[in-house]
Parts: structure tokens; C-alpha cells; sequence
């Protein structure tokens, strides 16, 4: 998935409702771990879309496979992972 490392560790929490997010990759954000537009040159965010309110955990670490989402690579186990 690339740089993550601003909060990296741990999967990152958050319900959120149905609709377009855009995952900060880049680290400059004042809105992690989602985009503000502060990025410039070759980064960009990745956009993920949620379809109904759902719990999900965003990977802060980098290693995931299933980029906006945590799976596990970080060593947390989460029974509800999306
Ligand atoms: S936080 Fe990156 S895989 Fe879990």
C-alpha cells in the first residue's frame, strides 16, 4: 500500500456512513487519516467508498494487501475486520 507511517501501528477505528472518503497517503493532512488536499507532486489520496454505515479499521502501517483497510499484516487481531 505504500507510505502510511504518519499514525502508524494500529488499524484505525471509525464508523462511518455511506458515501466517497478519500485515505490520506501522504502524511501531510491536518485531517488524518483522511485527505485535505494538502499533498502535491505525485501523491494522491486513495478513495474508497463505503456503502452502507459500517465499523471499519483503516491500516496505518503500510503492510496491508487491502488497501484503505487493515488485514491483519500490522499483528492486530480484529474479529470484524473489513
Ligand atoms: S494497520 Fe496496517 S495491516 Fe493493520
Amino acid at each position: 500500500m505504500g507510505k502510511m507511517n504518519v499514525d502508524a501501528g494500529m488499524p484505525i477505528a471509525l464508523t462511518l456512513e455511506p458515501g466517497s472518503y478519500y485515505r490520506c497517503t501522504c502524511g501531510k493532512s491536518a485531517n488524518l487519516p483522511f485527505c485535505d488536499e494538502s499533498h502535491g507532486g505525485d501523491e494522491h489520496p486513495l478513495r474508497f467508498e463505503v456503502l452502507e454505515r459500517q465499523r471499519v479499521y483503516l491500516c496505518s502501517c503500510g503492510k496491508t494487501g487491502n488497501a484503505p483497510y487493515c488485514d491483519g499484516s500490522c499483528g492486530v487481531a480484529l474479529a470484524d475486520r473489513t
